[in-house]
């Protein structure tokens, strides 16, 4: 994933200055889900253990997608072609932006799979929105439970700094040295 293939003419189907549209959704949906899992994270604390159930059904499956999303994300990113760089934004931070989205990158991956990992070394099965279930194919250890427990939970802080990070970035770079910066990341008509 480096930068020099931002440089190239597309070929995914956006414009030469915008993500193509497969990569537009991902980019949207994946946003979504991860304000689902933080907000549903921080909800399930206080609530009672029934609906607490149903909520972290939903949080394991939606953790799911996202692992399966940013795979898909990262095979397409590596098939195409990236939009060129706005001229305005000088190397150094071209390589800030790019580092903080190889991080969130990582940690799509990282928060995600420790999650399922706590899950599956507490002995339980994982079902996706009931359509399937993928058994626990790691040993059950309260220990293993207890450090990807810590790992889920430290990614995510740190998953929700980067994110944070990336936002600031661009709009940042929207509002001083690239004013149609945002517009890389809507669809044609929205921005
Ligand atoms: C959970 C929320 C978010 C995640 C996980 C996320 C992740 C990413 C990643 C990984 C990229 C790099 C795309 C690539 O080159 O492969 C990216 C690009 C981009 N994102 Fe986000 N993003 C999020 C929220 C936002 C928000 C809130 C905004 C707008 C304020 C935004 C605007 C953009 C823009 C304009 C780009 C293109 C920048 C570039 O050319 O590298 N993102 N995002």
């Amino acid at each position: 994933m480096d930068e020099e293939a931002k440089s190239e003419t597309r070929e995914d189907g956006g414009a030469a200055d915008r993500f193509g549209p497969f990569g537009i959704l991902l980019h949207w949906t994946v946003a979504l889900l991860v304000l689902f899992q933080l907000g549903s994270a921080l909800a399930m604390e206080g609530m009672e253990r029934e609906l607490r159930g149903t909520v972290m059904g939903l949080h394991k499956a939606a953790g799911l997608t996202v692992v399966a999303l940013t795979i898909a994300r990262i095979l397409w990113r590596r098939s195409t072609t990236l939009p060129d760089w706005p001229e305005s934004v000088g190397a150094a931070r071209r390589r800030l932006l790019h580092r903080v989205e190889l991080a969130i990158y990582a940690l799509l991956l990282v928060v995600p799979l420790a999650g399922w990992g706590t899950s599956m070394a507490a002995g339980h099965a994982t079902s996706w929105f009931g359509l399937f279930t993928i058994p626990a194919f790691l040993p059950e250890s309260e220990t293993l439970a207890e450090v990807l427990g810590e790992v889920h939970e430290i990614g995510a802080f740190g998953l929700m700094a980067v994110v944070g990070l990336h936002a600031g970035l661009v709009v940042w770079e929207a509002s001083t040295t690239s004013p149609g910066f945002l517009r890389r990341m809507l669809p044609p008509g929205v921005g």
